[in-house]
């Protein structure tokens, strides 16, 4: 993440996951791949995964999902948190699990580390890059009733309805937290051994106010504050790399 030039903001975050997959793949050597809720919208297209060496298998809860994801990728279509994950996916079979927005949408999120554990051959790594709470907006759409929070994006952003190009899915943000405190104890006990050398980087701020004037500019100046101080109670993502 040195490497990238890591800094505590959001867009470094949603332009460089790729970047940091591809780069913790090669500074590992880890060759076959799980990108678990990847949905429609997969991380690599095919052409990319030849070029790098490394295989992906795409999971999803959603069958619709996968069939709209582009063709020629090995899909399996299954709950990451359902106990017979592992053996629908490959139990041992990965050197690398990664996950963007999806943490959010888990009911039982130490359930997802668990058969994250299982899934990964032991020294595999595991990658999350979620929203946390309580950053105003999310801990506001975890609260209201979903089909507000439908309503209210879907005025803001047309392309988030269910019919769009990026509809919206239920949000639990259960465990969604860049707080070591909070997330080491789950992460440490996820599998027989947990997870050993976790890395969390929180990050800061986000677009969804930006439409609104004032709103916008009093949630610059909390953000650029939270940034500065760390305030890791209202960081916005976060990304957690965790090796099993
Ligand atoms: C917001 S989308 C993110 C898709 C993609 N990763 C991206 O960043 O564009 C969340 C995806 O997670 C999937 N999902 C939700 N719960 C899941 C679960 N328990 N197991 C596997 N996939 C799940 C949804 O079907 C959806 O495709």
């Amino acid at each position: 993440m040195e490497g990238l030039g890591y800094p505590t903001d959001w867009q470094w975050a949603w332009e460089n996951y790729k970047p940091a997959v591809v780069a913790i793949a090669r500074e590992y050597g880890l060759a076959e791949h799980l990108e678990i809720g990847g949905g429609r919208d997969p991380l690599f297209a095919q052409g990319e995964l030849d070029a790098l060496g490394v295989r992906v298998t795409l999971n999803d809860i959603s069958a619709r999902e996968l069939a709209l994801a582009p063709a020629g990728l090995r899909t399996v279509a299954h709950d990451i948190c359902a106990p017979d994950a592992p053996d629908a996916l490959g139990r041992g079979a990965y050197d690398f699990a990664y996950s963007r927005m999806l943490m959010e949408h888990v009911r039982d999120v130490p359930a997802m580390w668990r058969n994250m554990h299982a899934l990964l051959r032991p020294g595999g790594v595991a990658l999350a890059f979620f929203p946390t709470l309580y950053a105003p907006v999310f801990a506001l759409n975890r609260v209201i009733p979903e089909r507000l929070a439908c309503a209210a994006l879907e005025t803001v952003f047309p392309d988030r309805k269910p019919d769009g190009d990026n509809p919206k899915f239920p949000a639990f943000y259960d465990h969604c937290f860049s707080a070591e405190s909070r997330m080491l104890p789950m992460l440490r006990h996820a599998g027989f051994a947990g997870f050993a050398d976790v890395t969390i980087l929180p990050f800061y701020g986000y677009s969804y106010f930006w439409k609104f004037p004032v709103l916008k500019q009093l949630d610059a100046v909390f953000t650029a504050l939270a940034q500065r101080r760390d305030w890791r109670l209202v960081s916005s993502f976060a990304y957690v790399i965790a090796r099993a």
